[in-house]
């Protein structure tokens, strides 16, 4: 039988991908999921060889061998195939191999979302971790000479002749300004890792009303705060004060990437409150757990943060400590939670997820 004679428009309606190849392993055909999978028309991909698309595109060779040499009839493998320039794709693939000598070969591609989701969240997880020791790490290193300089300078300054001590205090003021400055930074990014946890019952309701009065006086016109709360959502055990934190970091973000709407009247704030069942958090499965979401039809995150704005120091403001999300993330962590973003302009959309019993 020919294959490609058969008709195969209805292979666009599909969600995986479809290619058939050649003997020589080129692409005869690809249904519109695989033109979109592999980010070309079909007219581009004709007669590519498939295995050349891809960085480590031998293990592609390798199975489309033994596909010709009809080792097997089908076949599934989870790959992570590398392109040049972006990100890797990861799928699942099953491999059959067809009665037709011209076109022995059919390939089903997969995008492999839920892998990629339980990557990303250990990424995330993994991140946090190194971002804790980095910090506290970090912080010791400046503290100790910071004490130093601070006391040198005021030596400095005690022993400054009078004819100079008013031109020459300008500078040792300076150092001593600056030393306290750079205290006052360190002591923020220790403090979270000494807090106690102080765990109570907790109403997440009035976390978020207590983040929304919050809000509301620092910006009292031009931005409305929507409530979308299930009022059903049990309590739960945890440090309000740690999650009030967390929620305020985002939503005063958000408040401020909203200047602009603040100005024209119509910034929106929203904050969403949902339960949801069977998600897996740092590989654990848990049966419930709190799905919060905080929502701004603002401008959205610049493209070249966007993967990096849960890293300290991290920020695409003037001024900006780039703490807010890091700290945001250590503190939901640390309620067996995670916090995820999406954005588009328009509209940005932080997830808490926080694990329930
Ligand atoms: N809702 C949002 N809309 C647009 N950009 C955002 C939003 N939330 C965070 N960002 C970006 O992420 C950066 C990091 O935030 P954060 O960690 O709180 O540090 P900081 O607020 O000190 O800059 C911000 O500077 C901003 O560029
Ligand atoms: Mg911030």
């Amino acid at each position: 039988m020919n294959i490609l004679s058969t008709s195969l428009g209805g292979l666009d309606l599909l969600a995986s991908a479809v290619l058939i190849l050649d003997a020589d392993g080129r692409i005869a055909y690809a249904n519109a999921a695989a033109e979109s999978l592999l980010e070309n028309s079909l007219k581009v991909l004709h007669k590519q060889r498939l295995a050349d698309m891809f960085i480590n595109g031998e293990k592609l060779s390798a199975i489309f061998e033994q596909a010709r040499e009809h080792q097997f009839d089908d076949k599934r493998e989870d790959l992570v195939l590398e392109r040049v320039g972006r990100s890797a794709l990861q799928v699942n693939m099953i491999v059959t191999v067809v009665d037709d000598p011209e076109n022995p070969v059919l390939i089903e591609l997969r995008e492999n979302v839920q892998k990629l989701k339980l990557d990303r969240e250990e990424r995330i997880l993994d991140q946090t971790q190194a971002n804790k020791e980095l910090i506290r790490n970090l912080a010791h290193e400046i503290k100790n000479p910071l004490g130093g300089i601070r006391g040198a300078a005021q030596l400095l300054e005690m022993e400054l002749p009078d004819r100079h001590l008013k031109e020459l205090r300008e500078y040792t003021q300076v150092i001593i300004k600056e030393s306290d400055r750079l205290q006052t930074l360190v002591d923020r990014l220790l403090a979270p890792h000494r807090r106690p946890h102080i765990v109570g019952d907790v109403n997440i309701h009035e976390v978020f009303e207590r983040v929304r009065s919050l809000i509301m006086a620092e910006f009292p016109s031009g931005l409305s705060i929507r409530r979308d709360y299930d009022l059903s959502l049990p309590e739960f055990r945890g440090d309000k004060e740690q999650l009030i934190q967390a929620v305020l970091n985002i939503a005063h973000n958000a408040a401020q990437a909203l200047a602009e709407r603040i100005i024209q009247g119509d910034a929106e704030l929203i904050f969403r409150s949902r339960i949801v069942r069977s998600v897996t958090l740092a590989k654990v499965r848990y049966r419930l757990a709190l799905d919060l979401h905080i929502v701004d039809n603002g401008p959205g995150i610049p493209a070249d943060l966007k993967d990096r704005i849960f890293y300290p120091l991290v920020s695409g403001r003037d001024g900006g400590s780039g703490l807010g999300l890091t700290l945001a993330q250590t503190f939901v962590q640390q309620h067996r939670g995670v916090i995820e973003c999406d954005s588009q302009p328009g509209c940005t959309d932080f997830r808490i997820l926080i694990a329930l019993p």
